[in-house]
């Protein structure tokens, strides 16, 4: 079962909207996907009441902790777990055992940044990290393309140790989409595909690691 830990340090660099839209791509293709909403702001649980009866199913389940887990469908066959602002590595670890890889979006900006580095390097003192058995990957959201700033975080976050799996643009779509319960991977026009095209690389290592 693809089970992927959605964290970062800061808020608002992505994770729901990472949540959502991941949960909207596996359930279009055809997984029965659970999104495990462990923030207590209850984002990623709303959003899928939200979420219209037409349109492929995701199931929400609120969650302080792993014991959230004896609750899950057993048919479940794709899970994705989406965490509070300021976890810290440590707080992570109950999640760890539960899940096959670990995604952690990144916002183009200097104060994000360094909390990210932060962040990351008590990732890699994990020792399921440090011992790689679990992938984590780094997902540049909000990039604002031919800017210097977007470029230059692109550069610092290919330096870092763990791979940079997407670059998400910063677009609309994801804002309106999230007041609707729903994520690129729901529709198939022109300008949304474009939007798809940048989750590819991330759909192929969640494909590899899940
Ligand atoms: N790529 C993007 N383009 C435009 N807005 C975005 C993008 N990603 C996130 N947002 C918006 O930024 C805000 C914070 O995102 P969110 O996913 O809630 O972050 P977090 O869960 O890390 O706090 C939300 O209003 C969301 O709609
Ligand atoms: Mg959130």
């Amino acid at each position: 079962m693809h089970a992927i830990l959605v964290a970062a340090s800061k808020g608002g660099c992505g994770k729901t909207t990472l949540v959502t839209n991941l949960a909207t791509a596996l359930a279009n293709a055809g997984r029965r996907t659970v999104v495990i909403d462990a923030d207590p702001q209850r984002s990623a649980y709303r959003w899928c009441a939200r979420r219209p009866d037409d349109l492929s199913g995701v199931l929400a389940l609120e969650a302080r902790g792993p014991a959230v887990m004896a609750k899950l469908p057993p048919d479940a066959d794709a899970l994705i777990i989406d965490t509070p602002a300021g976890t810290t590595a440590r707080q992570l670890a109950p999640w760890l055992e539960h899940v096959s890889a670990m995604l952690v979006p990144a916002l183009p900006s200097a104060f994000d940044f360094d909390a990210t580095l932060d962040f990351l390097g008590a990732l890699s003192a994990l020792p399921a990290v440090a011992e790689g058995r679990l992938p984590v990957a780094l997902v540049a959201n909000r990039l604002r393309p031919r800017t210097v700033t977007s470029r230059n975080a692109i550069t610092a976050l290919k330096a870092q140790y763990f791979p940079l799996v997407a670059q998400l643009r910063d677009n609309q779509s994801y804002v309106f989409l999230a007041g609707l319960g729903k994520g690129l991977f729901d529709y198939h026009s022109e300008t949304v595909r474009q939007h798809q095209d940048d989750w590819k690389p991330l759909l192929r290592w969640c494909q590899r690691h899940g």
